[in-house]
């Protein structure tokens, strides 16, 4: 009889032998319903694992890529075959249902026991249907339409037979230098856990045995985002109460919310890579916080601790990653060459490799493959679920939500569709760039709606609409600049799309200068010498350095890499057919020297008066403002927002009570909107110094022109409890203040103290 049989038959009679026992006792509680599912998926994993090889369990702990995509520094195209020798047990970078069939016939037809293969991709901000990337997404503050995102996005990929995202990345970040803070949600951690959280909901849904819900992956644990010099692979030396204070909050917020899987960082963290640190992996990740799940390394970085100089090669690399609780080696291949060593010379328990073998299984089991291998592989289904109407109306409405007005002088937005139109620059017309980086599956070369097509949707007199790309994205060729002031000359507005290349932010693109890239500022100053009225759309995976644009530019809109509708999203804004309403989730610094620039900073023994930001003998520079050019929680509608009585409900709490805080918010203008309002913390005095703001409430409400609403957030002491002198986790009495308002400095305040 087939081992699969064998094993079916032996697990079935321990699970019919437990029920028996527990028959009567399912009738009342459902939930020994779960503990007998859970009795059945254990008692089945026991039967498994009792008839593995050692060679076989290994296979289980190892990850390789396709050679369909290049995710990293190698590629090894041996896959198939290391695939049907049973050496390989997952996969990455495969997708298609035909191609992860052929695949997975290959694992269960060729091996002895046919154990199914995951297949893991980078679903970060869409699959066919690209939605902005995340940094965008979270501008939009909604995160019912980021947890929709994330559903979409799971439906797409599993049509397409991937079991497992490698997403959401949850890294806070505080540098723009750093190109991956596009992938993440921003600078703060309450926001940051909140999408988080939501993120993993729309990956992993309430079934993980359902066909549209794939496995999550927290990444990259951790503090990559502190990387120094927003370098990126760089070191990261951060105290503990840093650690755990801003870098830790999501991800154990994804722990909450039952991600399935983490993802280690490349980083070093206070000496330790993380991908061998057993306190971050083993005593925070599994021991103190209780994850069950199982931890992926990133691609190679078990061997890049040689690199590191904390082992001196992949075979004490693996020996270290697996004994700090790594358990699936991706494209490594250290846990394929060696695991098996190192347990015959007694450096790592097979009780160890068991457990990592078990936490990989029990997914596989959770997923279904176990009973349908296939399951995920329906080329009809697959026919039926990619970029349906719903799904693009969906990622066009989150572009319009992402998107951010950063100024509108003379509200020369929006403009209306009579007007005479110059579309100018190089991410007007562009395809490629306006997906962002890391799109997965999303098509680069038809689907993606661009801003002129977009415009052409919205302007009937096609003589109305001139276009000229003017320049490349980064270039110092000029050969474009007459064409495009020749149309600028004709236009009653201008529109210009400018910005970074999809290449330019994302993994392992750094900048150290975050201008505009090449010689857009040029055309720019050339364009203006015009005289007409100027809108700048900007693309961008990051925060740019935009002073002088500010000064120069009547309006600014913000647009991140806002996906395949992105086009017809941005007419929807720039013709008034939708409201801006997003938040920025990351401070615009005014220059580079100001980084790491972030709303939620100390004091300090020399806080500068803001009345006289440069006197002498005070926190700041010689040359420029401390603050920056746009702040955390900054955005701008086509209306106007007015905030005023805000309220209290009392002013003494005790730890045990909540407080509950009111406001008046009435849209004073002529257009309906919606307004992110954000309530923010002070603790006055505490054991350890404590920031002048941290946003603790934030609640998005759409109003009609002269419309007025209360708003009312209600907080407790939990939400005040943070890491004390002696690093114990709680609040301390005292004096606080409550900020409320449209961002992080723009605010009304009162006060409270907690008893
Ligand atoms: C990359 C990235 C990681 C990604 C992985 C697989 O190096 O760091 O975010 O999920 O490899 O592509």
């Amino acid at each position: 009889m087939k081992i699969k049989k064998l094993i079916l038959f032996f697990s079935l009679s321990v699970f019919f032998g437990v029920l028996g026992c527990k028959k009567d006792s399912i009738q009342n509680e459902n939930n020994v319903l779960l503990n007998n599912k859970n009795v059945k998926m254990e008692s089945f994993l026991d039967s498994l694992m009792q008839v593995m090889t050692l060679d076989e369990k290994i296979g289980q702990m190892v990850l390789f890529s396709t050679d369909w995509e290049k995710t990293g520094p190698s590629i090894n195209n041996s896959y198939k075959k290391l695939v049907e020798e049973g050496k390989v047990g997952n996969i990455f970078n495969a997708y298609t249902s035909k191609f992860t069939r052929e695949l997975q016939k290959t694992a269960i037809e060729n091996t002895r026991l046919g154990i199914p293969l995951l297949f893991g991709y980078d679903v970060i901000h869409g699959h066919r249907t690209i939605f902005p990337i995340s940094l965008g997404e979270s501008a939009s503050w909604d995160l019912e339409a980021i947890e929709n995102g994330a559903r979409i996005a799971a439906i797409e990929a599993a049509a397409e037979g991937i079991h497992w995202t490698f997403a959401p990345m949850v890294d806070i970040a505080r540098d723009p230098r750093w190109g991956r803070v596009s992938e993440g949600a921003g600078e703060d951690v309450y926001l940051g856990s909140e999408i988080a959280k939501a993120r993993v909901r729309g990956f992993q849904g309430d079934d993980l045995s359902a066909t549209n819900t794939i496995l999550a992956c927290a990444k990259h644990y951790a503090a990559y985002g502190a990387a120094q010099g927003g370098r990126d692979y760089n070191t990261v030396d951060i105290s503990e109460r840093e650690l755990r204070t801003t870098y830790l909050p999501p991800f154990k917020a994804t722990v909450n919310e039952g991600v399935a899987t983490f993802m280690t960082s490349f980083n070093e963290l206070n000496g330790v890579p993380v991908t061998g640190n057993k306190y971050l992996l083993t005593d925070i990740l599994k021991t103190e916080w209780g994850f069950k799940g199982f931890v992926v390394t990133d691609y190679t970085s078990i061997n890049e601790m040689v690199a590191h100089g904390i082992v001196k090669d992949d075979k004490e690399a693996a020996e270290l990653a697996v004994n700090a609780g790594v358990d699936m080696d991706m494209q490594g291949a250290a846990f394929m060459d060696y695991l098996k060593e190192l347990i015959a010379e007694g450096k790592v328990s097979e009780k160890k490799v068991d457990e990592s073998v078990r936490s990989i299984l029990a997914l596989k089991y959770q997923l279904g493959l176990f009973d349908d291998p296939y399951k995920y592989c329906d080329e009809e289904r697959e026919k039926n679920s990619l970029m349906t109407t719903e799904n693009l109306e969906a990622a066009r409405d989150m572009a319009r939500k992402s998107s951010v007005l950063l100024k509108n002088n003379k509200e020369i937005l929006p403009i209306s569709k009579d007007k005479k139109i110059a579309l100018i620059g190089p991410l007007a017309d562009n395809k490629w760039d306006i997906i962002g980086s890391w799109s997965a599956a999303g098509d680069r070369y038809e689907k993606p709606v661009t801003v002129l097509e977009g415009f052409k949707t919205k302007i009937s007199n096609s003589s109305n609409l001139m276009f000229a790309k003017g320049c490349e994205i980064n270039s110092d060729d000029t050969k474009g600049f007459n064409e495009a002031i020749a149309i600028a000359k004709k236009a009653d507005v201008i529109v210009m799309v400018m910005g970074e290349s999809q290449d330019m932010s994302g993994e392992s693109a750094s900048r150290t200068n975050l201008d505009l890239p090449g010689n857009q500022k040029d055309l720019l100053k050339e364009i203006k010498k015009t005289g007409k009225p100027i809108v700048l759309v900007l693309m961008n995976g990051r925060p740019l350095t935009l002073e002088w644009e500010n000064e120069h530019i009547d309006a600014i809109l913000e647009t991140w890499f806002p996906g395949t509708m992105g086009g017809i999203a941005i007419a929807d804004l720039i013709f008034g057919d939708y409201n801006p309403s997003g938040k920025l989730t990351m401070s615009f610094p005014r220059n580079v020297g100001q980084i790491p620039i972030y709303y939620n900073v100390k004091n300090t023994g020399r806080p500068i008066d803001p009345k006289n930001p440069y006197e002498k003998y005070k926190s700041n520079y010689l040359d420029v403002l401390n603050s920056p050019l746009y702040p955390f929680g900054y955005g701008l509608s086509y209306t106007t927002f007015e905030y005023s009585d805000l309220s209290i409900d009392k002013n003494k709490f005790t730890f045990n009570e909540d407080i509950t805080v009111s406001v008046i918010i009435k849209n004073t203008g002529k257009y309906k909107g919606e307004e992110v309002a954000q309530l923010y913390v002070q603790d006055l005095v505490g054991s350890v110094t404590r920031p002048l703001k941290e946003l603790k409430r934030f609640e998005k409400i759409l109003l009609n022109p002269g419309e007025s609403k209360e708003v009312s957030f209600t907080i407790n002491s939990k939400d005040l409890a943070f890491y004390t002198r002696d690093m114990s986790f709680k609040a301390e009495p005292g004096e606080f203040k409550i900020y409320v308002g449209t961002n992080s400095q723009n605010v009304l305040e009162t006060q409270f103290s907690l008893k």
